[in-house]
């Protein structure tokens, strides 16, 4: 077994969000896809995934939670490996950014970084996108909010660490133009060069103080390690890079493929090469940059709201259901689009009609002509040759694409087969043959011929859909699965017995699915254009009576025993008030820390269900209170600041 090639394929490491949707689940199930063919075709595959779990962010919320954030990580990054699980995901190993070797290896590797002079100590002003992560200049804010996620961003001065990017550009501008494999899809590449490179290369921020969730840096523990220095070290860290047990790292880096989201490109293919440059370790050998999943015209992502849940998907179609969608209909590269009713119809053709047809016509076929065993294939006629000369072509050509990252060609190629085996049907009519005891052997052939084709195809897809290709050995008796049975077409034992099984497909009423889906969905009310009768008219002096003021939410948790009950913790120039708001079906807490607020700041204070409240929050509502925001500000202001 040690001569089989390396293979080293990772995903992104993912932040912990209570739900993963069907966006970032792709990036996974490509790579689980490619990880697994790579297997098949005789590699030795190290197949990593992982969770990215520092950060403001986590802090926050696991605060506004009221626990640690270790607990808070615990919990959903157990859900997130449910979710691996579910999906099939075929991971050789998930790397956790607390797990301590990993901690241990940063704090090496920004030690050294100093020590050796790219590392260097400054001050950083500029503005905070907290949810995002990121520091933007000035420019790149859109209407003075992030041009990420369109939140506000926060004015922010921190002592900090700095890495000199601008010291490696050269190197790396002379490297990917001389390694055009090394950034794909080809677009991308121009991108990363003409919006970044070439304009120059700004020094990166790379501790932060205002927060502790993180990897402590070894010589200033005050600072923390910038979260992405630390999430892009776990493609070196959980092979051992920097401790005594680095026979993986040896073994498998240079990575052969860094699969990633086009959003987080940036990161990949310029500050990653960079720090690996400064480090004297050689770069991946690509970076692959898929497109968006988009659902209704917009990027698919929680902060967004328009979540489509893959649990659901697979609970209700099946694993290799989703699976298939995901791998066969986004133009890997490019942005695909995602939508239940596209879903559906892809599902019933190419699954329940094309494959899960062939499968059970095959089946039954053997059992209502041959008792359920498979003939030997004793009358061979040329019309055999194009469905055999073609399954025999189908895997070298599924093979090329995937080397080339085109998983949805290389599945095109296993569907043609598939395709051409129905075809062969028609054009063979079994059921006319059977007519005739003269034919019996030729029955017999085009029946064998089926077969092997469907061992072909069990193959085949076994990589992108193995619960499938299990299921095809299972009715059809499969004992040869390995690669190398696919380079002749006599797998099949005559003799075997065939197994009828399952549908493996059901068809989908794909009507009712979207009745039920709709009907499962809250409906919402068309808000009528009527509204309360205004009040009595007051004077200026009357509304200078209230006094409303800019206050920022600290911390938010639920009022135990109370549903519709927030306690918020807010900032008022410093001083911390407590402030109880009916809220709680409209917002969750994690939702509302670091907003900025109105607070009605000189009510006078009440107790509500035993908990103080020192003022109240403003917010706008419909009349019968289906819907409601707070009203926040836009920007930042200093708290404190009047409002009127
Ligand atoms: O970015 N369609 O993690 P993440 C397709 N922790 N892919 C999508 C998507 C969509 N709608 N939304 C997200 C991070 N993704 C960092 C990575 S790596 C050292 C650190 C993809 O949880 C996204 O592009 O925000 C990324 O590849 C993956 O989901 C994880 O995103
Ligand atoms: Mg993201």
């Amino acid at each position: 077994m040690c001569n089989k090639k390396p293979y080293y394929i990772t995903t992104p490491i993912y932040y912990p969000s209570a739900n993963l949707h069907i966006g970032n689940t792709y990036t996974t199930v490509a790579a689980d896809a490619l990880a697994r063919f790579k297997r098949l075709t005789g590699y030795d595959v190290f197949f990593l995934t992982g969770s990215d779990e520092h950060g403001e962010k986590i802090q926050r919320i696991a605060e506004g939670k009221g626990v640690t954030p270790k607990a808070y990580v615990d919990e959903i990054v157990a859900g997130i490996k449910e979710l691996w699980k579910l999906m099939d995901i075929s991971y050789d190993k998930f790397i956790r950014t607390t797990d301590d070797y990993h901690e241990k290896a940063v704090q090496k590797i920004f030690t050294q970084l100093y020590e050796q002079g790219d590392i260097y100590k400054s001050s950083y002003e500029g503005h905070y996108c907290i949810p995002c992560e990121s520091f933007w200049t000035e420019t790149q804010l859109v209407n003075g909010n992030c041009p990420d996620c369109g939140r506000p961003v926060e004015r922010k001065t921190e002592e900090a660490y700095f890495f000199k990017m601008s010291k490696y550009a050269d190197r790396l501008i002379e490297y990917i133009e001389t390694h055009p494999e090394f950034i794909q899809p080809e677009s991308r590449k121009n991108e990363m060069l003409n919006n970044f490179l070439r304009p120059g290369l700004q020094d990166l921020c790379v501790s932060r103080t205002s927060f502790n969730w993180g990897v402590p840096v070894e010589f200033d523990p005050g600072h923390v390690v910038y979260v992405w220095i630390d999430a892009l070290s776990n493609y070196i860290t959980a092979l051992g890079y920097n401790t005594e047990n680095n026979e993986l790292y040896n073994k498998f880096w240079p990575a052969d493929v860094h699969l990633i989201g086009k959003d987080i490109l940036r990161f990949h293919t310029i500050y990653w090469p960079i720090m690996l440059m400064a480090l004297n370790i050689p770069l991946p050998k690509q970076v692959f940059g898929h497109g968006w999943l988009l659902v209704d015209g917009g990027k698919m992502s929680k902060s967004k709201g328009n979540v489509v849940d893959p649990v659901v998907l697979v609970n209700n179609f099946g694993v290799d259901a989703v699976r298939y969608y995901l791998l066969r209909e986004i133009p890997f590269g490019s942005d695909g689009l995602f939508n239940n009713e596209i879903f559906m119809k892809k599902i019933n053709s190419d699954l329940a009609n094309d494959l899960g047809n062939l499968l059970s016509r095959t089946v039954a076929m053997v059992e209502k002509y041959f008792d359920g065993v498979i003939p030997a294939p004793t009358a061979k006629e040329p019309i055999d040759d194009e469905l055999i000369k073609l399954a025999l072509e189908t895997p070298v050509k599924v093979e090329q694409h995937i080397d080339k990252l085109r998983i949805p060609e290389a599945l095109g190629e296993i569907w043609a087969l598939i395709g051409r085996a129905n075809k062969y049907i028609d054009e063979t009519t079994p059921w006319i043959l059977a007519k005739d005891p003269e034919k019996k052997e030729r029955l017999g052939t085009v029946l064998y011929n089926l077969a092997e084709s469907l061992r072909f195809v069990s193959v085949l897809v076994s990589a992108f859909l193995p619960t499938t290709a299990q299921k095809i050995n299972e009715q059809l008796s499969v004992n040869l699965t390995a690669w190398d049975t696919v380079s002749a077409f006599d797998g099949t034992e005559a003799g075997t017995r065939v197994k009828r099984g399952e549908v493996i497909f059901p068809r989908i009423d794909v009507e009712a699915k979207l009745k039920e889906f709709e009907a499962a969905a809250e409906v919402k009310e068309e808000v009528k254009p009527s509204m309360q009768p205004l009040k009595e008219e007051i004077t200026i002096d009357d509304f200078d009576k209230v006094d409303l003021r800019v206050v920022k939410v600290l911390s938010c948790e639920p009022v135990k025993g109370a549903k519709k009950l927030l306690k918020l913790k807010v900032d008022l120039a410093g001083e911390e008030r407590q402030v109880i708001s009916g809220i709680a079906q409209y917002y969750k807490p994690e939702e509302l820390v670091g907003k900025y607020v109105i607070l009605v700041a000189n009510l006078k204070p009440v107790t509500l269900r035993g908990e103080l409240s020192q003022g109240m929050i403003l917010a706008a509502a419909t009349d019968d209170d289906s819907k409601l925001f707070t009203v926040s500000i836009p920007g930042e202001l200093p708290t404190g600041s009047t409002v009127s």
